[in-house]
C-alpha cells in the first residue's frame, strides 16, 4: 500500500513539475570552418538550434534558456524571429563569455531558473533527439533523481565515460582526457543530456571547480556530488546514436541530414507513398500526402506541401509551400515555390516539364502549364492552357483560354504592376505581348505576333502587327566577284 501511494505521489509530482530546458549553444564550432555560428547551420531547412527548441516545445516545456556566446547576436536574432513558440512556452537567452566549460555554461542560467522546475540540459548542436526519449529521461528522474541519457559505443573516444560501481550504480562521469586507462575501456558514454531538479542543480553547480585536465568547469562533475549526498543517479540507456549525435563538422552535418531524410522517407512509405528511391528525396518542412501518391527521384519539398490523392511528381522537381490537388501530374524539372502567398495546382492539372510556378499562382482543375512557362500571382480557371514558352504575371485567365507559345503579359511599366484579364474561351496566338492593364473579351482571338495595348471586344479577332508585304520575283543580293 505504502509503495503504491509513494509512486502516486511521485507521478503527481512529475506531472505537476514544470520542465525548464537549458540549451548550451555558446561553443565556437571551429571544425565547421564557417563564419556562421554552428547552431544556425540548417538541417532539413531549419537551424540546428531550431530543432532543439521545437523538441523542447513538443515536450511541453515551460521555457527554454539558450546559452549563447560565439555569434550570440546572430543566434539570438535568428531564434527570436520566426519563432513557432506560443505561450506558455518562452525562449530567453543568457550570454556566456568567456566559455569556461559546460558547467560554467549552465551556471549562467541559474539566475533565470525557477527553483520549482526540473531542468533538462540539451545542446544546440544535437538536433535529432526524440521528444519521447526525453519524456522517458524525465520520468526516470521523477524530478528527484539525477537522470543521465547514456549510450553504449564501440568507439567511445572523446566522450565522458559512465563509471559504475560493482553493484552497477552510477558513481561518476569521467571525461576522456581525465580518464585512467581502465576507465578508457568503458564503452557506456554520457550523451550530454541530463534531467535534474533545479534546486539540486543549483546547489551542485555552485560547487564546481576547474581542477581537471582541460581546466574547464565540467557539468558532469555534479554526478559525484549527487552520489556523495546519496541522491540516486539513474542512467537511461538508449541504443540509437542518431538521437544524441552532435554536429561538429560539415561531414557530421551531412550524415545527420541523411539520417533525418531517411526517417522522413520511411515515414512516407509507411503511409503508402511510393518513392522511386528513399535515398533521393529531401523534405525540408512538412509533406502531407493522400493515397496513391508517387514521387520520382531527386525531389525536394520545402515548407508546407500537400499532395492530393493520386498525384504524381516527376524526377528533379523542387516544390515549396504548395497545395497540389488530386490527380495532378507534375512532370520532371518543375519548380514550384509559393513562398508566403502559396501556390495551388488544381485537380487533374498537367504541369511541366520545366515549368515554373511562383507565389500566388492559383490554377484550377485540368489546367495545362507546359515547358518554360512561368506563372506568378495569376489565377487560371478550369481547363486553361499555356503550353510553351510563356509568361503569365498578375493575370486573371478564364476557363478554356489557350495562351499561345511565346506570349507574355507585360505586367510591369517600370514603376507599377498592372493586371491582365483574359476572359473565358479567348485564344491568344503565338508571340503576343499583352500590355497591362488590359482586358480581352470572352471568346476573342488574338492574331499571332500582336502587341495589344487596348481592351478587345467579346468575340472579336484582334491583330496588332505590321502588315505583310510580298514583292514578287525578288532576287537576293549576289556575292560581288573578287577584285
Ligand atoms: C560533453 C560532456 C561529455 C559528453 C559529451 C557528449 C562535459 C564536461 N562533457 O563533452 O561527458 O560525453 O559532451 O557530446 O560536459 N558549450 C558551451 N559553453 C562551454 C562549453 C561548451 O555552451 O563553455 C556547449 C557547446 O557549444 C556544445 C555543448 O556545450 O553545444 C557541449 O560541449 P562540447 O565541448 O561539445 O562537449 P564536451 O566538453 O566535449
Ligand atoms: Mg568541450
Amino acid at each position: 500500500m505504502q509503495v503504491t501511494s509513494d509512486l502516486q505521489v511521485q507521478n503527481t509530482a512529475l506531472e505537476q513539475q514544470a520542465i525548464d530546458v537549458v540549451i548550451m549553444a555558446a561553443g565556437k564550432g571551429t571544425r565547421m570552418k564557417s563564419r556562421r555560428p554552428k547552431v544556425l547551420h540548417p538541417l532539413a531547412g531549419r537551424p540546428l538550434l531550431r530543432h532543439v527548441l521545437d523538441t523542447a516545445q513538443a515536450l511541453g516545456a515551460r521555457r527554454a534558456v539558450v546559452i549563447t556566446g560565439h555569434g550570440a547576436i546572430e543566434v539570438e536574432a535568428a531564434c527570436s524571429m520566426n519563432t513557432r513558440a506560443t505561450a506558455p512556452f518562452s525562449i530567453s537567452f543568457v550570454r556566456q563569455e568567456p566559455q569556461l566549460g559546460t558547467g560554467h555554461a549552465v551556471q549562467q542560467a541559474v539566475p533565470v531558473l525557477a527553483d520549482d522546475g526540473v531542468v533538462l540540459v540539451l545542446s544546440g548542436d544535437v538536433p535529432l533527439t526524440q521528444p519521447s526519449t526525453l519524456q522517458q529521461l524525465l520520468a526516470a528522474s521523477a524530478g528527484q533523481q539525477l537522470a543521465l541519457l547514456t549510450l553504449q559505443m564501440e568507439n567511445p573516444s572523446g566522450y565522458g565515460r559512465i563509471v559504475r560501481s560493482t553493484d552497477g550504480s552510477v558513481q561518476a562521469i569521467v571525461e576522456h582526457k581525465d580518464a585512467a586507462s581502465a576507465q578508457l575501456a568503458i564503452t557506456e558514454i554520457y550523451s550530454g543530456i541530463m534531467a535534474v531538479s533545479a534546486k539540486q542543480l543549483k546547489r551542485w553547480l555552485a560547487r564546481l571547480d576547474n581542477q581537471n585536465a582541460q581546466g574547464e568547469y565540467y557539468l558532469t562533475d555534479i554526478v559525484k556530488f549527487a552520489v556523495a549526498e546519496g541522491v540516486p543517479v539513474v542512467a537511461h540507456k538508449i541504443d540509437d546514436p542518431v538521437q544524441v549525435a552532435g554536429v561538429n563538422s560539415p561531414v557530421q552535418l551531412a550524415q545527420l541530414e541523411r539520417a533525418y531524410q531517411l526517417q522522413q522517407a520511411q515515414r512516407l512509405m509507411e503511409e503508402g507513398v511510393r518513392l522511386a528511391d528513399p535515398a533521393r528525396i529531401d523534405v525540408r518542412g512538412v509533406l502531407q500526402c493522400a493515397q496513391d501518391v508517387s514521387i520520382d527521384v531527386n525531389c525536394v519539398f520545402e515548407g508546407q506541401v500537400s499532395l492530393g490523392e493520386g498525384v504524381s511528381i516527376g524526377a528533379n522537381c523542387v516544390i515549396a509551400s504548395a497545395v497540389i490537388e488530386a490527380g495532378a501530374v507534375i512532370h520532371p524539372f518543375t519548380h514550384i515555390d509559393g513562398e508566403e502567398l502559396g501556390v495551388t495546382v488544381g485537380a487533374g492539372s498537367l504541369i511541366g516539364p520545366f515549368a515554373r510556378l511562383r507565389p500566388g499562382a492559383r490554377l484550377g482543375a485540368e489546367v495545362h502549364i507546359g515547358n518554360f512557362v512561368e506563372v506568378k500571382n495569376s489565377t487560371l480557371a478550369k481547363g486553361a492552357k499555356a503550353n510553351h514558352l510563356a509568361y503569365l504575371g498578375d493575370a486573371t485567365v478564364g476557363e478554356r483560354v489557350n495562351f499561345g507559345a511565346g506570349s507574355i503579359t507585360a505586367n510591369y511599366d517600370g514603376a507599377n504592376k498592372h493586371r491582365t484579364i483574359i476572359e473565358a474561351d479567348v485564344h491568344v496566338g503565338s508571340n503576343c505581348v499583352l500590355v497591362a492593364p488590359i482586358t480581352l473579351g470572352a471568346g476573342g482571338t488574338v492574331g499571332g505576333g500582336s502587341t495589344l495595348t487596348k481592351d478587345t471586344p467579346v468575340g472579336a479577332l484582334s491583330v496588332a502587327r505590321g502588315t505583310q508585304v510580298s514583292i514578287a520575283n525578288w532576287s537576293r543580293p549576289q556575292k560581288s566577284p573578287k577584285a
